[in-house]
């Protein structure tokens, strides 16, 4: 025991006075469990969310008194039942046994580990395989907050695990997050070409007038997918006045992307996007950023397309940068959405990152369930998170200003409660 309650505040929080011979036992974030007052196996299990010195006139000296938030009412096995009674005052408070907590917050293998919970570093916070693949990720946080080293440990533990990722790297810096032989680099106009398919002809469109879509499903059901063949035709077929201006236009469109070197001149044999135990990193650094959405918009469908067909792996998708493509006031991936949507059921988590949540269409933060906060301290970003975080209330969300590089806030359907964690590279 390390002491006793000595306040009650409201139902969820208390205060306990800590014994004098266990003051170096307890520390901020520390959890404690108290007696169910119903119930003889389960235990209360609270978190010390502050610590005050007091000073009372019948005691020398001062005392600690340690403000908890209780999180459950849980018992040994994890199984938690509701609180029917507010602790007592006067009922004992221990330390939360370590077996106990690792019930909680532990998935035995094959599982991922997120981080060290700060009030029980010595039992990584993970979830098993299986629900990971079955989600989408949500990684927010300011600049230099850690968000690309947490979901670099994640992938690694991913790949490791047979899993295959895709990674869209826009500044180079990927390749040193992973080792050299996992790694299946794929530079657009140089190792990667556009292949002139159903999927380019689908994403190409919507960038198109519709009087160039219908000249271009025209040229592509005589001509396609030979390039070259396409623009031949484009120099032979002789069309109506009315609609010469979409011909030139729609011309000089797909051969400035064929200037790029950015489209497959031939027909394309099958060749799978990600490859299981590897790390395929898209770099999209030389690439001018007007064509980056069409470029993640097209591997997307194919991703999508072939997980579907379950020709690939089970696959964890990153993207950096994501309010660009989500972003409401422009035009956002449409695929995205879809594939955070059809996620557990496809296996596909797509990972997205991103410095300014408030951008981003929320329906599509919203599902991403596995959530993972980084400091921020922008009150408009911070609203965002509140509003598309089912789990985290006004006290946490409180919390996301004051963590420091490499903390986060975790909280998903498989994560017991949300926890604080640290991001640390062995676990
Ligand atoms: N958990 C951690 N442990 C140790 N160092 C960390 C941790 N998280 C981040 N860092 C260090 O802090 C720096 C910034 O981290 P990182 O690149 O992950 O930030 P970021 O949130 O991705 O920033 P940006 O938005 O600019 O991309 C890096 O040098 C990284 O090594
Ligand atoms: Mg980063």
């Amino acid at each position: 025991m390390i002491g006793r309650v000595i306040f009650i505040e409201s139902i969820n929080k208390f205060s306990f006075l800590v014994s004098e011979d266990s003051r170096q036992m307890v520390f901020e974030n520390c959890y404690v469990v108290s007696p169910d007052p119903s119930g003889r196996q389960f235990h209360v299990l609270s978190q010390i969310e502050s610590l005050d010195e007091i000073s009372t006139p019948d005691v020398e000296g001062t005392q600690i008194k340690a403000n908890c938030r209780i999180l459950g009412n849980y018992d040994s096995s994890g199984k938690q039942k509701p609180l029917t009674r507010p602790i007592a005052y006067g009922s004992s408070v221990s330390l939360a046994n370590p077996q106990f907590l690792r019930n909680l917050f532990h998935s035995p293998p094959p599982s991922i580990s997120l981080g060290k919970p700060l009030g029980n570093p010595d039992v990584p916070l993970s979830v098993a395989l299986d629900d990971f693949q079955r989600t989408a990720t949500l990684i927010t946080g300011t600049t230099g907050s850690g968000k690309t080293k947490a979901v670099s440990l994640i992938l690694n533990q991913f790949i490791q695990q047979n899993g295959a990722c895709v990674v869209f790297d826009f500044n180079k810096e990927y390749s040193a997050l992973v080792p050299e032989e996992k790694i299946n680099l794929m530079t657009p106009g140089e190792t990667f070409f556009i292949g002139m398919d159903d999927q380019f002809i689908e994403v190409f469109s919507k960038e198109l007038t519709d009087h160039e879509v219908d000249q271009l499903y025209h040229i592509y059901s005589l001509y396609g997918p030979d390039l070259s063949s396409m623009f031949r035709a484009f120099e032979s077929v002789t069309v109506d006045k009315m609609r010469v201006r979409a011909y030139k236009s729609l011309e000089r469109k797909l051969r400035t992307l064929s200037s790029r070197r950015l489209l497959a001149t031939k027909e394309k044999p099958y060749e799978p996007i990600v490859r299981e135990n590897k790390c395929t990193i898209v770099d999209l650094s030389e690439l001018e950023l007007k064509y980056q959405p069409l470029f993640i918009n097209y591997l997307l469908k194919l991703i999508h397309s072939q997980r579907k067909k379950d020709i690939i792996p089970a696959t964890f998708v990153i993207i950096e940068e994501a309010d660009r493509f989500l972003n409401t006031r422009e035009v956002p991936i449409s695929i995205i959405k879809e594939i955070v949507l059809q996620g557990p059921k496809i296996k596909i988590n797509v990972c997205l990152i991103t410095q300014r949540p408030r951008f981003c269409d929320e329906i599509v933060l919203s599902n991403c369930r596995l959530q993972i906060f980084h400091t921020t301290r922008n009150p408009l970003d911070i609203e965002t998170l509140s509003r598309v975080s089912q789990y985290l209330d006004s006290y946490y969300i409180s919390k996301i200003p004051y963590l420091t590089k490499g903390q986060a806030l975790i909280s998903g359907p498989n994560v017991v409660f949300p926890i604080f964690v640290n991001i640390v590279s062995e676990f």
